[in-house]
């Protein structure tokens, strides 16, 4: 008896440790120390409005159809929303005018097909010429037509390095693109392992089609995130996902090709940005921070060590908290929406009274009525 039960707990107990104990050994896998100043010691940043139960004056949109969401555009001429998903269309919908926005907004949603890149859309934005720019994921940088049939890539690699992740992208009214690369060495499915390692593998970049030339502005970001233009088109503000900050990058005047902090210490990990036209950047929360992820950035063998146990054992994520954050031309926060059980969340844009929110991972998009909040 005595005999099988100790060969139970050496099979059970002992054996994934001394497993992971080997691999952690053996792993070349060897992550980064960060810097001191995005070890943030005080408590982050908090919006003067904060609005922690969103989803009491919110719907779903597109249930069942929208696979994965992850970014938005939205054209204000023709009403358009179109969204990124995971099977590789850029799908579109049609949401209310301010006339139907009543309670008739809630059902009727047709979502189309429009484009296919055939990788992972993810950031979206609309050039001058209302050609629709996509950062795919798998794919690079691409074009797509007005009518959403041709799809064309402009770029995918710079410096002999290819883009593993490209991800944020807005487009200036000259027809720059500005896109990041949240990571030449780590791919979409691996982006827990860029964020273990903690190196800084993204890259800021511009791509200028009349010239056919792309350029890296920054280098060395920690997963490079959103990207969005400032409304005088004077700068940009880009998020690095894993330091949980928002940096200025000047494109014109004196001060063109530096950058300044915009905003950091976020109470979540920032992922894309969009601009409404009114003065605020939306910036998607992917989750709050918890202290846990704190101690993991301040210190690399727990990053080993959590990267050493997931691949014995199936760990939980613990995501919570996510939302859209408001934050002014001056770097200010204004506003945060969020609720609990939201997390993986990509994307925010206002339109008009409602703030519409993306997910990774989610199969619809949530329409919030900003002015049922209390
Ligand atoms: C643009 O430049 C890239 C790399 O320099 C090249 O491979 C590609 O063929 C060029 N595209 C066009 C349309 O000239």
């Amino acid at each position: 008896m005595a005999n099988s039960k100790t060969t139970m707990l050496v099979l059970v107990v002992a054996a994934p440790v001394a497993v992971a104990l080997l691999l952690y050994r053996l792993a070349e896998f060897d992550p980064a120390s960060l810097p001191e100043h995005v070890l943030y010691r005080s408590p982050p940043v908090v919006p003067s409005k904060r609005y922690g139960r969103i989803l009491e004056s919110a719907e779903r949109v597109g249930e069942g159809l929208l696979p994965g969401p992850e970014d938005l555009a939205y054209d204000s001429e023709t009403g358009h929303i179109y969204t990124g998903c995971s099977d590789g269309w850029i799908k579109r919908l049609h949401v209310a005018d301010s006339a139907e926005e009543k309670e008739t907004a809630k059902t009727q949603v047709e979502v189309e097909n429009w484009a296919f890149t055939g990788g992972r859309p993810l950031g979206l934005a609309f050039g001058p010429d209302k050609q629709l720019i996509v950062a795919d994921a798998y794919k690079g940088l691409l074009r797509v037509s007005r009518d959403g049939a041709a799809v064309e890539l402009l770029t995918d690699e710079v410096e002999g390095l290819k883009f593993k992740l490209t991800d944020g992208v807005d487009v200036g009214r000259d027809g720059v693109i500005y896109f990041t690369d949240a990571s030449y060495k780590y791919g979409m499915e691996e982006h827990n392992e860029e964020v273990l390692e903690g190196s800084p593998y993204g890259r800021l970049m511009s791509y200028d089609p009349s010239i056919n030339e792309t350029r890296v502005l920054v280098r060395h970001l920690y997963f490079a995130n959103g990207v969005a233009l400032s409304p005088d088109q004077d700068f940009l503000i880009f998020c690095e996902t894993i330091v949980r900050r928002c940096s200025k990058y000047h494109i014109q005047g004196e001060k063109r090709g530096t950058m300044e902090t915009f905003i950091d210490n976020l109470p979540g990990f920032p992922d894309n940005i969009r601009y409404d036209g009114e003065g605020c950047f939306w910036i998607a929360l992917t989750s709050e921070k918890t202290s846990f992820g704190d101690a993991m950035m301040r210190y690399p063998k727990l990053r080993k060590t959590v990267w050493m146990l997931g691949k014995v054992v199936r760990l939980p994520r613990r995501l919570s908290n996510g939302g859209v954050m408001g934050v002014n031309l001056e770097g200010e926060a204004i506003s945060l929406y969020s609720e609990p059980g939201l997390f993986l969340v990509t994307g925010g844009i206002k339109i008009r009274n409602q703030l519409y929110i993306a997910y990774l991972t989610n199969n619809y998009i949530t329409r919030v009525h900003l002015n049922k909040l209390v």
